[in-house]
């Protein structure tokens, strides 16, 4: 192994990806790795203590060739509280490295490995307790290219997902410290791909071109949960299935377990957002595990037409009942009707976005529990139930681009339903009339 060729590894964070290795013979990769211990994002208003590789979560990519020597430096940075170690999968050996790499703070430990099996592989934290040590952050991705590599892509991009334990629940602000008893009971409040929730999305959305084929190295560091991971509007043309040997085509979800990785390859046909998410579903809509690749270039109707038609549909025979199928809305003869009907209508027109106690979704739906917006202009709440409400607005200090869709509802229930949400959750009351609903009418 002395007559190897030496070189420092290319390490790239989340979600770039170093670039293809071009040898056609191993060589002696030295990776260098601090650890350290830090406050960072986990949502908008919510704070962590992050232990990381690399200083981000997940931590560094790493990209090696079978048969390369990998010369391992990880050294723990003098401010952190806590030993800290690593467990490549990619290694065979006592403890994937572990029992060799336990450093204190203030230490610098060094090993060294040989690359025997190729494929995608996880590393992660091993000091105990090792489901906090997970749990904080403490993984990234390995992959070992066969000899040869894997064909050539356009884009190839690093996600991994992972959960968070935190003290109160999805969305509650401030520094939350690490729950035992969630992560006991394997009910993390937050499930993310890279680290925190919008990591992919909007700004840090990532990009690609129809006709390009793209490349995911994904990765699971739990430390719970297996990921169904899903790409809404793809289908995986390619999959490395658990980041092995074993390809498989034309896949809709693919299991990624924790601690485990799957590739997935795919070629982009149609332009527009693609979204991925664990389909585990309330994961990705309610605690966070989204992403988006924004696909730029010219639509092929064929491919995809897009919306070719919409218009009122009358089952047969029912053209001339229509009317009198449609339950009547109860009249409200007095405040007590008004917001009790007002409830019916919230629950089943609204409840779905806006939450249960009006309090919205962070980062999706406005509160409407002591919404500024809605409480500054009662007036300009009507127009938003019958016009529907599009663009940017800002709610208690907070900035939403949504789209709220027009609701189909008569002058009785935006009344009813407007009164109702005017009247709960701290909100302090307001009656809206039919009347006032039909002034609003175009
Ligand atoms: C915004 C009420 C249904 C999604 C708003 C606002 C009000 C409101 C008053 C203004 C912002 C605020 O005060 O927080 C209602 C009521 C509903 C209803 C009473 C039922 C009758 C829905 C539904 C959805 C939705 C079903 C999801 C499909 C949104 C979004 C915004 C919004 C995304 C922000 C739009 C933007 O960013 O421009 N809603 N809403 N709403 N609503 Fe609703
Ligand atoms: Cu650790």
């Amino acid at each position: 192994t002395d007559d190897l060729p030496v070189e420092q590894a290319v390490l790239t964070m989340a979600p770039q990806v170093p670039p293809p290795i071009d040898r056609d013979h191993p060589a002696k990769v030295i990776v260098s790795v601090d650890t350290t211990e830090q406050i960072g994002r986990l949502a908008d208003g919510v704070e962590y203590v992050f232990w990381t590789f690399g200083g981000s979560v997940p931590g560094p990519f790493i990209r090696v060739r079978k048969g390369d020597l990998v010369e391992f430096h990880l050294n723990n940075r003098p401010d952190s509280k806590m030993p800290h170690n690593i467990d490549l999968h990619a290694v065979t050996g006592p403890g994937g490295g572990a029992t060799s790499s336990f450093t204190a703070p203030g230490h610098t430990t060094q090993f060294s490995f040989t690359a025997l099996n190729p494929g995608l592989y996880v590393y992660h934290c091993a000091t105990a307790p090792v489901g906090m040590h997970i749990a904080n952050g403490m993984y990234g991705l390995i992959l070992v290219e066969p000899e040869g590599g894997y064909p050539e892509v356009d884009r190839e991009f690093y996600i991994m997902q992972s959960e968070f334990y935190t003290k109160g629940d999805f969305g509650d602000e401030g520094l939350r410290p690490f729950d035992m008893e969630e992560a006991l009971a394997e009910n993390p409040d937050y499930v993310v791909f890279n680290g925190s929730v919008g990591a992919l999305q909007g700004d840090n959305s990532i990009h690609a071109e129809v006709g390009e084929t793209v490349r995911l190295y994904v990765g699971n560091g739990g430390p719970n949960l297996v990921s169904s991971f899903h790409v809404i509007g793809e289908i995986f043309d390619t999959v490395y299935v658990e980041g092995g040997s074993l390809v498989n085509h034309n896949v809709q979800s693919t299991l990624v377990p924790a601690g485990g990785s799957a590739i997935v390859d795919f070629k982009l046909e149609a332009p527009g957002d693609l979204h991925l998410v664990d389909h585990s579903i309330f994961r990705a809509f309610n605690k966070g595990a989204l992403g988006t690749i924004s696909v730029g270039g010219a639509a092929d109707k064929v491919v995809y037409s897009g919306q070719q038609y919409e218009g009122i549909y009358l089952p047969e025979g029912q053209a001339e009942q229509v009317v009198s199928n449609v339950p009547a809305s109860p009249v409200a003869t007095s405040q007590e009707e008004r917001m009790l009907f007002g409830q019916r209508v919230y629950e089943r027109n609204c409840m779905a976005c806006h939450q249960s106690q009006g309090q919205g979704l962070p980062g999706a739906f406005p509160p409407l529990a002591e919404s500024d917006y809605l409480l500054d202009d009662t007036d300009r709440a009507i127009d938003v139930l019958l016009d529907g409400l599009a663009g940017e607005i800002t709610v208690n200090g907070v900035t939403y681009n949504g789209v709220m869709p027009a609701t189909r509802l008569t002058d009785e229930e935006v009344a009813n339903v407007l009164t109702y949400v005017l009247n709960s959750w701290g909100n302090e009351g307001g009656v809206i009339e039919p009347a006032d609903v039909a002034g609003h009418r175009a």
